[in-house]
């Protein structure tokens, strides 16, 4: 690899920031990296990650001498033309997205020239046009990222679609940085500046529609003792409907899908429109999350004095991220019923730490599982599929499991003397995982 590739400016060193300043320079563009955090910046510099993303570290390490991390605005805008801006973009009180980090940044590059702007932070559509109108020296460029923690470098290495939306008067803009995902493959989609924001908001409100939609046909299921696996894998064939996104289980959670369906839906009322679809789709979300509490009380009768173990807190496995995490609702849900709880997360208890009042932090499953009157699988660890689940049966007051994501061999539990239940399917039915 040569030094010679095009260099790439960073701005926001995040999840998205860093998954892509590190794949930038495994393909050999030297990348400059900006954050307004000093101790992050310094701790990337060491080589010491902020986040638990797999492949992540080594990737960062391996490519040490094309990546430099930095506070300083000018360093970037000395280093590198094309500057992608990946800082975050939270809910407001009001739902819509909160686009203060995006016009700091905007902000302070005021008339710099010649630059290009690249959007990679989800904005609401009619921001680029904003941001355009704002900064008339630079080109502007929107180029959603679509991957999932977890798996973000091998979904940025790999992905299905580039979209790239350039307007007029930014085609070469926008060549510029379909050349840099060239190497990649996937399918290229050049469009304009508002089309490429949308895409990237109706993506990930149709990924959690499907989520809700599978979850309230879980809620069927269960009333009329069909199993929603098997629904979910018979309908996944069809090909207009693809097995992807129909786990069911206790709600999507995590930093994107809550807060772009809610910035959706308010991108759509401040324009006039009622997006009726998506206020359903939050509200069987927050439901499922609770559903889990009758399913205990229907075993338990009351949830007074019980002590009841979380298995899992991040809001999905391989990550040690904990927002809109599903435990969280769930946690003070128990606790509201009269119920003691203990938790274990093998990778995400020091960021539950603080987020979860009152909750016992456990350093083992067994450890949590001990004394336990039920359990709840919150999150799909690996590690719980290879449990010793016979052990953890002795050690509970009452072997009792409810499957949260229908990620356990429902006939080994019962066979190791659990009462098991999952979401959507009929006790002790064995279960095939549908691909996420
Ligand atoms: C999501 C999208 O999948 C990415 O394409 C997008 O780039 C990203 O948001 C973003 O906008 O940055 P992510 O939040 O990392 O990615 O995680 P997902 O794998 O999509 O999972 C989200 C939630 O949905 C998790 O809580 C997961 O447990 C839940 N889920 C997912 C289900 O309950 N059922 C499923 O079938 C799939």
């Amino acid at each position: 690899m040569t030094q010679s590739k095009e260099p790439v400016g960073v701005i926001g060193v995040g999840w998205v920031g860093l998954v892509t300043a590190a794949c930038f320079a495994e393909l050999g563009h030297p990348v400059v990296a900006r954050d307004i955090l000093p101790e992050k910046v310094a701790a990337l510099s060491r080589g010491e990650l902020t986040i638990h993303e797999p492949g992540l570290a080594e990737l960062v390490q391996r490519n040490a001498e094309r990546l430099r991390f930095t506070t300083e605005m000018d360093e970037l805008l000395g280093a590198a033309r094309l500057l992608f801006v990946c800082v975050d973009t939270p809910p407001t009180r009001s739902g819509d997205a909160d686009l203060s980090r995006v016009r700091a940044v905007v902000d302070e590059l005021g008339s710099e020239g010649g630059h290009v702007l690249i959007m990679k932070s989800t904005v609401p559509a009619g921001t680029g046009e904003t941001i355009r109108r704002d900064l008339p020296g630079l080109a502007y460029v929107s180029c959603p990222e679509f991957l999932k923690e977890g798996t973000a470098v091998e979904d940025f290495m790999h992905p299905d679609r580039v979209v790239i939306g350039a307007d007029a008067g930014d085609e070469e803009a926008g060549d510029a940085v379909a050349a840099l995902y060239e190497p990649l493959g996937g399918q290229l989609v050049r469009t304009d500046v508002a089309s490429a924001e949308m895409i990237k908001l109706a993506s990930n409100a149709f990924l959690a529609t499907k989520i809700s939609f599978v979850n309230e046909i879980a809620n069927v299921c269960e009333e009329v003792g069909a199993d929603v696996a098997e629904v979910a894998r018979g309908m996944g064939l069809d090909r207009r409907i693809g097995p992807s996104f129909l786990r069911a289980g206790i709600g999507y959670g995590g930093s994107c899908f809550p807060k772009d369906v809610s910035a959706l839906k308010m991108l759509a009322g401040n324009t006039g429109y009622h997006f009726q679809l998506l206020n359903a789709v939050i509200e069987v979300n927050e439901l499922q999350k609770r559903r889990v509490v009758q399913k205990l009380l229907a075993h338990l009768g009351s949830l007074v004095g019980k002590r009841v173990a979380l298995l899992g807190l991040a809001f999905k496995p391989d990550t040690d991220d904990m927002r809109e995490a599903s435990s969280l609702v769930l946690a003070a849900r128990l606790q509201g019923e009269g119920a003691e709880v203990v938790a274990y997360d093998p990778v995400a208890a020091e960021a539950a730490r603080g987020l979860l009042d009152g909750v016992e932090l456990s350093d083992s499953a067994l450890g949590a599982l001990a004394g336990t009157d039920a359990a709840v699988l919150v999150t799909e660890w690996d590690e719980f599929a290879e449990l010793n689940w016979t052990e953890a049966a002795s050690r509970m007051a009452r072997p009792l499991l409810i499957d949260g994501r229908n990620f356990l061999d429902s006939d080994k539990l019962v066979s190791a003397g659990f009462e098991y239940e999952g979401i959507g399917r009929a006790a002790g039915v064995g279960y095939e995982q549908t691909p996420s």
